[in-house]
């Protein structure tokens, strides 16, 4: 039997009845965590979004009562009016904040059923993520999730507060829009109205951005929807929010300000954590060292290149890849001389999913060195690779030799791999870096052209920009990304805002004038009437908010987020539409049942 609420007004949320409140008339509503029968004396742990609160359905108030109480499930949704009481000595519950004390119920409205449970609502979730995804209402009702949510609130609060502060104005910019390049497909929506075309929902607010600097709004910023149809990792969603900021009359540092404000100042009035000076790392440091433009600098375990030692030695493998133009790098994993052959497979197998076509090692005994290479190695050679790599009794060097972008990935991966596996991450470090200087462009081997590392909207920098039709492969680009504990936060740039550097950008990447006009020539057009100077950066807020609260998956902190395959379990999306729906926007699906 469900009741009305009548004229029942709550005075306190469940996870805020607390000690001052002894004595005092109460009344709470929520969900049914827990209900158990102690010999006629019914406890239910009522909870709400605020955390739990103990009530007492005692014979002593009513019989009546009793019996209601006993029908609690879980789940149900009850509202209770009661006296708050302390606890009976030795009964306080030390792991609740209202753990003192507990409501003694004098009336009770059951005002909702629940169905049985697909799984408990409780900190440990025993069943597989698309369960929970499914019935998403109840994994958020789980503290954990609850918790994530609303300190992902605070996130933006504090981010609305810091950009307010700073002088920026919030602007919203299109979602139904035209295609922004940042390097992933688009997701398009077909046009009723015009037939055959479509709106593209926009990577980012990029082109908008800047022409709300050429517009002369000066400082704008915007918590946004992104949307990206690219292969999904735990740390990439189809959609996804960005804290996008942009500003005119600026450099490099004067955004790198900005964005370490906001890091600070999250990080302060979020988890009262300070962070120290933040580094600035090149991305030819970040590539040699580590073999990646985001490293996890917590811990050592840096590469080292040994190609010029490589060139020299009798081991075929390592000396034509140095011949044809590859490197050679190792790594030392102090400690490891003690992997099994097994293990050494497993890692050798592991870095077959990024390309490298082997797994060589030395294991450093006191018996002296054992491997499957050492032969091909002089003395002096080997020496020479000992010392580079600071060898010593007890670790074992892993060497891989390839293309630089083969040898760089496969071991950066390791790097991590083998971290994991030492436990040498620190997970309370908070290890932020900037890295500066990348390339502007990178050569796509396939297609046989250069692409732009970035957008093509970042500017090169002044002193490079002669060598741009000459020598594209050695420009460097005004770009910075944020790196926090190995996972790219964040990044941005200064942009052009001169037409003649930007056609000349089109062109080393190969986008013919119709083509660029095509695509950006709004943009392009409004370059032409007065552009300032402008830069800006974009915060990718979900696995900023994900870091924060020391989950793995940025899924963890999106309310409704989709599955590795871009499903909605909650919803049942993507979905297929009426005839009508399509006749209407001019579509035929070619092979529905593919
Ligand atoms: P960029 O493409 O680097 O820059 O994106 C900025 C940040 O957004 C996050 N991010 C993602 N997060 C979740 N899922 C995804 N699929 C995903 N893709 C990116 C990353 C990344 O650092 N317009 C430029 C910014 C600028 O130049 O101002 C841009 O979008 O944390
Ligand atoms: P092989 O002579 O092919 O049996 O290889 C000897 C050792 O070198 C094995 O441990 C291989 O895993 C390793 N190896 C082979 N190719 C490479 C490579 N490109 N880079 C690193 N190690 C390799």
């Amino acid at each position: 039997m469900l009741e009305h609420l009548g004229s029942f007004k709550r005075t306190h949320y469940c996870g805020e009845v607390s000690t001052k409140d002894i004595g005092k008339r109460v009344r709470v509503a929520g969900w049914v965590d827990t209900t158990r029968d102690h010999g006629g004396v019914v406890f239910t742990d009522l909870r709400d979004r605020t955390g739990k609160v103990q009530v007492v359905f005692s014979p002593e108030i009513s019989e009546e009562l009793v019996e209601k109480a006993k029908k609690l499930k879980h789940e149900f949704v009850i509202a209770v009016e009661g006296e708050v009481r302390r606890r009976p000595e030795g009964t306080e519950n030390p792991k609740l904040k209202t753990g003192e004390v507990e409501i003694y119920a004098e009336k009770l409205q059951i005002l909702n059923k629940s169905l049985p449970l697909p799984f408990p609502v409780e900190d440990e979730v025993k069943v597989g993520e698309e369960t929970r995804l499914k019935f998403r209402f109840l994994d958020l009702r789980r503290k954990k999730m609850a918790e994530n949510i609303i300190f992902r609130h605070r996130l933006y609060q504090v981010t609305r507060e810091v950009f307010n502060r700073e002088g920026f104005i919030e602007i919203e910019t299109p979602y139904l829009t035209k295609s922004t390049p940042e390097g992933a497909r688009d997701f398009l929506v077909p046009s009723r109205i015009y037939p055959g075309k479509f709106y593209a929902l926009p990577q980012s607010p990029q082109l908008f951005k800047q022409i709300l600097m050429v517009a002369g709004f000066d400082r704008y910023y915007q918590i946004a929807r992104c949307f990206r149809d690219e292969d999904l990792r735990a740390d990439r969603q189809p959609e996804f929010t960005q804290i996008d900021f942009e500003m005119s009359f600026v450099a490099e540092r004067d955004v790198m300000d900005v964005a370490e404000k906001l890091l600070r100042s999250l990080y302060k009035e979020l988890l009262d954590v300070e962070i120290g000076e933040i580094p600035i790392m090149t991305y030819d440091e970040a590539m040699n060292r580590f073999g990646t433009d985001r490293p996890d600098t917590r811990f050592g375990l840096e590469l080292k290149e040994i190609t010029d030692i490589a060139e020299r030695c009798n081991f075929k493998v390592f000396r034509s890849v140095a011949e044809k133009g590859g490197i050679v790098k190792a790594l030392n994993f102090k400690g490891g001389a003690k992997l099994s052959r097994k293990e050494i497979d497993d890692l050798t197998k592991f870095v077959g999913i990024y390309g490298a076509k082997g797994l060589a090692w030395i294991k450093i005994t006191e018996n002296g060195l054992q491997s499957p290479i050492v032969k091909f190695f002089s003395e002096g050679e080997m020496n020479e690779i000992l010392r580079r790599l600071e060898a010593e009794v007890g670790d074992i060097l892993f060497l891989v030799a390839d293309s630089k972008e083969v040898v760089n990935s496969a071991l950066a991966n390791l790097r991590l791999k083998l971290a994991r596996m030492a436990g040498l991450i620190d997970d309370s470090k908070v290890n932020v870096l900037w890295i500066v200087d990348f390339p502007m462009f990178e050569w796509n081997e396939e297609e046989e052209r250069w692409e732009a590392l970035h957008h093509p909207f970042t500017s090169p920098r002044e002193e490079d920009v002669e060598k741009l039709l000459t020598d594209p492969g050695s420009v460097r680009a005004r770009a910075y990304d944020m790196v926090l504990n190995g996972v790219e936060i964040g990044g941005g740039s200064i942009r052009i805002h001169r037409e003649d550097i930007q056609e000349k950008v089109f062109k080393v990447i190969g986008l013919s004038e119709e083509e660029a006009q095509e695509r950006f020539g709004f943009l392009l057009e409004a370059l032409r009437y007065g552009a300032p100077p402008h830069g800006g950066m974009a915060f990718g807020l979900d696995r900023l908010c994900a870091i924060m609260r020391g989950e793995e998956s940025i899924r963890d902190v999106i309310a409704f987020p989709k599955t590795q395959r871009g499903q909605c379990l909650l919803t049942g999306a993507p979905d297929t539409v009426r005839k009508e729906q399509l006749e209407e926007l001019h579509i035929e699906v070619k092979n529905p049942e593919d």
